[in-house]
């Protein structure tokens, strides 16, 4: 979906307002902590149903606030959508598409579509195994409605079993078998579908990286499955290994007192040249690797869906040097893209709107 419109009301700092955007490029410029990345949060909420750091809903209403409101208006295939999301104060939250209410998130999933890229990911390459794990489940959460609800069921059953194994309540300890059958089984559909899609970032992650290098890091992704698991295999061949793997640790599940095996504890190896990026890589050569995946990313959803999704820059072009952001803006010609930038020097074309203290103005109303 191209997004043409957004309107905000309470939605964190910004002033109540509706602004137009491009098909192409707009760009939000404006100092630090006046709402540039607020704007952003807005898209990525639309795709994803939460917000960009791991938190509550509640914490993107403006503080005092009952409720918040993002309105969308977009096209897709031809047809104009509008969306509408209220969220209250109270948790609750109501979704509605062309004033349809969304009852279940598996109708409403699968509209707007986006790959967000921010200063924190630069740390994917170097930081803990949760912030790649979080990346991939953000792509495929946007890609796979099978993925969504399997990752969303695996999780809660996971709280559940952590919470028997934590309060060492031996009259539970008869759940931990019906848990671990529902989390093998769920985790077959997460293991396998990681896998997959961690084959098709690296091809064409590499493809990028390659390029952004002139040919001198050769970049490649591995999907690394919790032990005992061939990702490749069937999945019920990945559930049974799941579940073998499962029992055999549950003993000292008990003892510690949370779950030490699954896939809630994967990983992805990045190797430049062959050799872990996490150890051996350069600063320079860790952002190649970063941006390389991202722009991967997107070509992936539109082989999947025929469509780019609508890229976010959060502040990250003007940490680029002048070649690699060259390379960037070469390839956001075609699809949506909104970028913000402290710096007014980014783009040549595009939409130009200016910041203050969550007040949202047109500057230049270029397409
Ligand atoms: N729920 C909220 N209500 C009101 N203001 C908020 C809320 N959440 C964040 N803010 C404010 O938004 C501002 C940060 O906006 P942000 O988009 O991150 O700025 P930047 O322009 O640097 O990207 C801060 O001033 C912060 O206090
Ligand atoms: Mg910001």
């Amino acid at each position: 979906m191209i997004l043409k419109s957004l309107k905000f009301e309470n939605f964190r700092n910004l002033a109540p307002t509706t602004i137009e955007l491009s098909e192409n490029i707009s760009l939000f410029t404006g100092e630090n902590a006046q709402g540039k990345t607020n704007v952003l949060e807005s898209v990525f909420y639309l795709s994803t149903l939460r917000p960009i750091r791991p938190g509550h809903d509640r914490e993107l209403i403006r503080f005092g606030a009952e409720s918040a409101l993002i309105e969308a208006v977009g096209t897709a295939n031809g047809r104009e959508h509008t969306i509408r999301i209220v969220l209250s104060a109270n948790g609750r939250r109501r979704i509605s598409v062309n004033g349809v209410a969304v009852k279940k998130i598996s109708d409403y999933s699968g509209s707007v579509k986006s790959v967000l890229f921010c200063p924190e990911d630069l740390q994917i390459v170097k930081d803990a195994p949760s912030l790649r794990r979080r990346t991939v489940d953000l792509a495929l959460c946007q890609l796979r409605e099978r993925y969504r609800t399997a990752l969303s069921e695996y999780n809660s059953l996971l709280k559940q079993k952590n919470t028997v194994l934590r309060e060492k309540d031996h009259s539970l300890y008869g759940m931990l078998s019906v848990y671990g059958a529902g989390l093998a089984n769920a985790g077959a559909v997460v293991v396998s579908l990681r896998k997959k899609y961690c084959d098709a970032l690296s091809a064409q992650a590499r493809i990028v990286a390659e390029e952004l290098s002139s040919g001198r890091d050769s970049l490649s992704i591995e999907y690394r499955p919790p032990s005992g698991v061939d990702p490749d295999a069937s999945s019920t061949d990945i559930a049974a290994a799941l579940a073998e793997g499962i029992s055999s640790h549950l003993s000292r599940e008990k003892e510690a007192g949370t779950t030490l095996y699954g896939p809630h504890r994967d990983d992805l190896d990045i190797l430049i040249n062959g050799r872990s990026a996490r150890t051996y890589a350069s600063q320079g050569q860790a952002r190649t690797a970063v941006l390389s995946m991202k722009l991967a990313e997107r070509e992936i959803f539109l082989k999947n869906t025929g469509e780019y999704p609508i890229l976010l820059l959060d502040d990250v072009l003007s940490e680029l040097d002048a070649s690699r952001r060259e390379y960037v803006l070469n390839r956001i010609n075609s699809g949506q893209v909104i970028i913000t930038s402290c710096t007014d020097d980014i783009v040549g074309e595009g939409r130009r709107f200016t910041l203050a203290k969550g007040e949202i103005n047109v500057s230049s109303s270029g397409q």
